[in-house]
């Protein structure tokens, strides 16, 4: 089949800031596609220039088989797209808002109405279809704004961090609407994240910093390719006599730090039972580390990126946003 998404050396440049540098991937369709990296990376860059809100300064990108160049409304046509900041009219109410979009969309009004029904059951927000937006928690706008991305049944759903600020209940939540989606409409889903669990989640990952595409793989690819491999961390009744006998018997190698023995399994589990059949010592504490995105993270852009940082992410926006503060 061919890639739903097709992106060749896409390039975003503002002055001399390369935000979008010389990037080039595919998507295959059905696939949920993470776009990972720190802050100021370039996800949303990309995905804008994806979406036709933006025009790339160099390179080209087909969305379901359309030149974002030179077929922009048939690009839009065919996608959905949740932004970063949330973009509804909180004066209007559910049903408003996603009419608004209907029209816009140019659906006549019978599959407007019908469609309408469909994805507020889809959300969980039929009974507060005539709710003022204003009126909603995070976690029921995000879930709106869901509901208009499907509204004009788009091939390709963009998603640039929909979970960000909602807690761990509606995070769960938003992801088993997600998989229903693809089992039941084979939508595509192109997606930004701060949270490790989601990328988890994702076919496939492609981490970016500065601009650059560093990494692309499975979930499970990354990190046997950059999570450092298993590590064994031993404390023993005699840590100095335990690394001479593991290095000269397992010929694995052995490093001392305050948390005890650190010691890298090369075929992970399976290296386990030798190590500790060869302990000539008492182990007191013993921890076995698999390498997480994290690891993956933190190895390729030299930061790490735990949930706390897109909670404090959250907590900054939220600020600049209740004192009106620009982004
Ligand atoms: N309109 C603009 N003018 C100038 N610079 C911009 C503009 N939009 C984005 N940038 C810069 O481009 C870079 C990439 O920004 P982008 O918003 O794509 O990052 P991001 O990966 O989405 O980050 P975040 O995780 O914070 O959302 C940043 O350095 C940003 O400051
Ligand atoms: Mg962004």
């Amino acid at each position: 089949m061919a890639p739903i998404i097709e992106v060749t050396h896409l390039s975003k440049h503002y002055g001399r800031l390369r935000a979008v540098d010389d990037v080039s991937f595919h998507v295959e369709p059905g696939e949920i596609f993470g776009f990972l990296g720190p802050n100021g990376a370039g996800k949303t860059t990309t995905i804008h220039a994806l979406c036709t809100l933006l025009q790339p300064t160099a390179g080209a990108a087909t969305v379901a088989g359309y030149d974002v160049a030179t077929r922009p409304h048939d690009v839009r046509r065919s996608i959905g797209i949740i932004f970063q900041d949330s973009s509804l009219d909180e004066r209007l109410t559910a049903y408003e808002n996603l009419n608004f979009h209907g029209i816009l969309y140019h659906l006549p009004r019978a599959v407007r109405r019908q469609r309408i029904d469909e994805v507020l059951q889809l959300v969980d927000l039929a009974p507060r279809r005539h709710a003022i937006v204003k009126t909603f928690s995070g976690g029921m706008k995000r879930r709106l704004e869901m509901a208009r991305g499907l509204l004009h049944h788009p091939k390709v759903l963009f998603l640039d961090e929909p979970t960000l600020g909602l807690d761990p209940q509606s995070r769960s939540h938003m992801w088993e609407y997600l998989r229903a989606l693809r089992a039941r409409e084979g939508i595509t889903m192109f997606l930004t994240t701060h949270y490790m669990d989601e990328a988890e989640d994702c076919d496939r990952i492609a981490v970016i910093d500065h601009g650059k595409i560093i990494a692309l793989d499975t979930p499970a690819g990354l990190k046997r390719q950059y999570g450092g491999g298993d590590r064994l961390t031993l404390r023993t009744e005699d840590d100095a006599a335990t690394a001479e006998a593991l290095q000269q018997r397992c010929r694995v190698s052995v490093e001392r730090s305050e948390e005890g023995l650190r010691i890298a399994l090369t075929n992970g589990h399976a290296g386990l039972p030798e190590v500790l059949a060869a302990c000539p010592s008492k182990i007191v504490a013993l921890d076995l580390h698999h390498p997480s995105l994290d690891d993956v993270f933190l190895r390729l852009t030299g930061r790490g990126m735990r949930d706390t940082d897109a909670n404090e992410l959250d907590q900054l926006r939220s600020f600049r946003k209740k004192w009106n503060l620009r982004t």
